[in-house]
């Protein structure tokens, strides 16, 4: 019998569902399929408020851990597969997930396990993937695949969807916007990445080339240029607001607010410009970026 571990954190439940849609196929194989699910130690809050969703911005960009309540390798490994679900915030993972990853447990569950990353996001996960594939190697483990499922709507769309989902707690359809979120079909046919995997636990194979002919990651040239752009400006702007925070604590809550304000206004104001400036770059370029997304996507 199979034996596969996930381990992930979701705040909503959408990435749990996405995990059990994959995890389908293992089910009805007859897997032994255990979970381990992160909670923070103190909950972050849903519906967010403006405060509370950016006051995360600083700790997610800097990668920063924070206590998770306490959980213990399950006896019943080692496992054929452990994996790693997650969700991106402020392009980088999770401040839950990061925190397992940091955690002194987490080679416990990596060493020498193969590891396949599962991704539910909205659509820039790219970077924060590079480093949890880095990672993984760094604790032992081997990374055998990634499966990114992501909100298929205009990066503009979802921008608008998920806020009103994250601050209001509404992910239904509205005026003529559509729901937030991965899509129910996107997540009924994430099963079909199941399959992939049960055919590689029980025949060998390349999986991680596997999930890719399945679809299991798309990397859009022009939006790995935006992303790379706002990862560098996301640095900046947490030194920024850690820059004067020993001395005057006021100053981090300002610089938060500031960001609330500054985020919204950057997206709507300067997408559509770097929207055209990315796009003219990815084409100029074009030669080097397919070749890192061919980098980035083979496992
Ligand atoms: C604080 C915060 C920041 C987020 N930043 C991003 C982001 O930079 N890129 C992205 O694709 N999704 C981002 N998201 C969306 C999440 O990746 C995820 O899709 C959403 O929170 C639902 O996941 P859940 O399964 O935890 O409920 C963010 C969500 C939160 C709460």
């Amino acid at each position: 019998m199979k034996r596969i571990l996930i381990i992930h954190y979701s705040q909503t439940g959408q990435l749990t569902g996405l995990l059990g849609s994959i995890a389908t196929p293992w089910e009805t194989r007859g897997y032994r399929v255990d979970h381990l699910v992160l909670r923070p130690k103190v909950p972050f809050p849903f519906p967010w408020s403006r405060m509370s969703f950016f006051d995360a911005f600083p700790g997610s960009v800097g990668r920063v851990p924070e206590g998770l309540a306490p959980f213990d390798v399950p006896s019943a490994g080692p496992y054929d597969l452990v994996v790693l679900g997650y969700t991106i915030w402020f392009l980088n993972p999770s401040i839950p997930f990061n925190s397992f990853l940091e955690h002194p447990l987490a080679g416990a569950y990596l060493k020498d396990r193969p590891v396949l990353t599962v991704i539910g996001a909205r659509n820039m996960w790219v970077l924060a993937q590079e480093h949890v594939r880095r990672k993984v190697e760094a604790l032992g483990g081997r990374m055998v695949g990634n499966i990114a499922v992501e909100d298929r709507s205009p990066n503009l769309v979802s921008i608008i969807t998920i806020v009103r989902w994250m601050f209001r707690g509404r992910k239904d359809p509205f005026l003529f916007f559509p729901a937030a979120g991965i899509r129910p079909k996107e997540m009924r046919e994430a099963s079909r990445f199941g399959e992939v995997v049960a055919r590689w636990m029980e025949e060998g194979g390349d999986v991680g080339r596997d999930l890719m002919d399945a679809g299991a990651m798309r990397v859009k040239p022009a939006l790995l240029v935006l992303e790379k752009r706002a990862t560098l400006l996301f640095g900046k702007y947490r030194r920024f607001i850690l820059a004067r925070a020993d001395r005057d604590p006021r100053s981090r809550r300002r610089r938060v607010a500031l960001l609330s304000r500054l985020l919204p206004i950057g997206a709507f104001i300067l997408s559509p410009i770097t929207a055209l400036s990315t796009r003219i770059l990815s084409l100029v370029r074009r030669g080097a970026i397919e070749a890192e997304i061919r980098r980035i996507t083979t496992y």
